[in-house]
C-alpha cells in the first residue's frame, strides 16, 4: 500500500532584522539631505529649508542630531537650551521608517545633548502622532498658543520636568 506523504513544512524563514539606525551630529554634507527629510515630513511652510538647517548647523548653542541607516538620513532632531530650559526645536522621521522608534531615539539622544533642566516644545494641536510620541517620553501639555502655526491651527505648549542637575 502507498501512503501518501504529508506534504513537507518548509523551513521557517527567519526574518531578517531591520538594521539599527545610528544617531550623532549632522554633518555639512548631510544638510541637503536633510532638507528633503523636511520637505517629506512636513508639510509647506512647515519645513526647514537648506539656508535655514545651514544657520541651525553653524549655531554653537544648537544640537542637531541626525538618525542614520545603511549611510542614509532618515531623521533629524534639533534642540537648543534657552536659560535652564532645554528645547526640541525640530524632530523629524522620514514617512518609509515609521513607528519604527527612530522618532523616540532621536528624541532621548537630543535630551541627552541638553542635560539639566526641564525640556520644553510646542507641537501642533491636531498633530496625533507628534504628541502620543511627546506624551510616552513624559511630556505634559503645559500651555496654549492659538493659531501659532496659522489661522486655526493652534500649538500646544508641552514641557517635561527634569532636575536641573542633568
Ligand atoms: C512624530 C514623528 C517624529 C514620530 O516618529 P516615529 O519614528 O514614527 O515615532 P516612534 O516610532 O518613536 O513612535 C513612538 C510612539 O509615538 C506614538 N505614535 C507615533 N506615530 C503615531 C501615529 N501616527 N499615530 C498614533 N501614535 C503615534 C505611538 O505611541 C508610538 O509608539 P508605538 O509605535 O509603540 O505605538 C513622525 O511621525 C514625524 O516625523 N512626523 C512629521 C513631523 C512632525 O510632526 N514632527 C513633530 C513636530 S513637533
Amino acid at each position: 500500500m502507498v501512503v501518501a506523504s504529508e506534504p513537507r513544512a518548509e523551513p521557517a524563514q527567519a526574518e531578517a532584522p531591520a538594521p539599527r539606525p545610528v544617531i550623532g551630529p549632522v554633518r555639512w554634507a548631510e544638510l541637503p539631505a536633510v532638507a528633503r527629510l523636511q520637505a517629506r515630513a512636513f508639510r509647506r511652510g512647515l519645513a526647514y529649508r537648506l539656508p535655514t538647517l545651514l544657520l541651525l548647523r553653524a549655531s554653537p548653542g544648537v544640537r542637531f542630531l541626525v538618525a542614520r541607516e545603511q549611510g542614509r538620513v532618515i531623521g533629524c532632531a534639533i534642540g537648543d537650551r534657552a536659560g535652564t530650559i532645554g528645547r526640541v526645536v525640530n524632530l523629524a522621521v522620514d514617512p518609509d521608517v515609521r513607528r519604527r522608534g527612530v522618532g523616540t531615539a532621536l528624541l532621548a539622544a537630543v535630551e541627552a545633548a541638553l542635560p539639566g533642566g526641564d525640556m520644553l516644545l510646542m507641537v501642533e494641536a491636531h498633530n496625533t502622532a507628534a504628541r502620543a510620541l511627546y506624551e510616552h517620553a513624559g511630556y505634559l501639555p503645559s500651555g496654549q498658543a492659538p493659531n501659532y502655526y496659522g489661522r486655526g491651527h493652534h500649538g500646544i505648549w508641552m514641557r517635561k520636568p527634569r532636575p536641573q542637575g542633568g
